[in-house]
């Protein structure tokens, strides 16, 4: 499989703190890559590195392209999420006095901003109901769209923000923590969901707490401990491994 995102010897520190401390891994297409490890672990830090939010102190990010590999090292997130790098939130990125339309209409007009001039009439733009309408359904939300963010469930904003992520047609796609503090049902949409967006051919590096989540939905799991990579490997060799428990409950 061909890499699409290319994350090469990353380190940053807080004080004396190593977040991330030298961390290499590489996502493939059409592939989930799970980030597991416990609480200060770096696995946001690492995120946020990706997506632009923090600039590392060592180490590359590079995306593959069709055309040739883009440097997103320290380049501003509008930059990196033009090139196709997106990311969802572990709390729900939406407008919460917006419906689900509009949200998605917001998003996918200030996505279009990232591209073209701005113009006077967004609402003229062609295409952004369509879109708006074919993203909420495939996140299952097309029952819901006159609903406003407010008054949907932690799980359905959990979808809506994911499929705010998806307006910027992603290359690749981050989620945070995607089945925080969802009931089982809930949880059962977000892994269909993931499940389906990789059908659709979008890798993504999920950073997953829960492990029987991580460990059904990721082709590839990486074990994060005290800013390195611990474990990686197939889910079945990383579940396995005796150092994923030393690392989440002391010897
Ligand atoms: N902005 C920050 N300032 C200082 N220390 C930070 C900051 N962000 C993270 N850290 C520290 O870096 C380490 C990794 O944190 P984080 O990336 O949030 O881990 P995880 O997401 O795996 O729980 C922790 O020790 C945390 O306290
Ligand atoms: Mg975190």
């Amino acid at each position: 499989m061909r890499p699409v995102l290319v994350v090469e010897d990353v380190r940053k520190y807080y004080g004396r703190v190593a977040a991330v401390d030298g961390v290499s891994l590489t996502i493939e297409e059409e592939s989930v890559v799970g980030l597991i490890g416990p609480n200060g672990a770096g696995k946001t830090t690492l995120l946020d590195i990706i997506s632009g939010v923090v600039r590392p102190d060592t180490g590359r990010i590079k995306l593959v392209t069709g055309e040739g590999e883009v440097d997103l090292t320290g380049r501003p997130i509008s930059y990196i999420t033009r090139m196709g790098v997106s990311r969802a939130f572990q709390i729900p990125n939406v407008f919460s006095g917006l419906t689900v339309l509009d949200n998605l209409r917001t998003a996918l007009i200030a996505s279009r901003r990232l591209y073209t001039r701005p113009t006077r009439s967004y609402e003229a733009l062609p295409g952004v109901d369509e879109e708006a309408h074919r993203l909420a359904s495939l996140v299952g939300l097309e029952d819901r769209v006159e609903v406003e963010a407010s008054s949907l469930s932690h799980g359905e904003r959990k979808l809506l923000d994911i499929a705010m992520a998806l307006t910027t047609k992603p290359r690749v796609l981050l989620l945070d923590e995607p089945t925080a503090g969802l009931s089982a049902v809930e949880k059962g949409r977000i892994v269909e969901l993931i499940e389906g967006l990789k059908r659709r051919g979008i890798p993504m590096l999920v950073v997953e707490h829960d492990l029987d989540v991580v460990f059904s939905v990721s082709d590839r799991v990486v074990a994060m401990h005290e800013g390195k990579v611990l474990v990686e490997g197939k889910p079945e060799e990383v579940r396995s491994d005796p150092r994923l428990r030393v690392a989440y409950f002391g010897e």
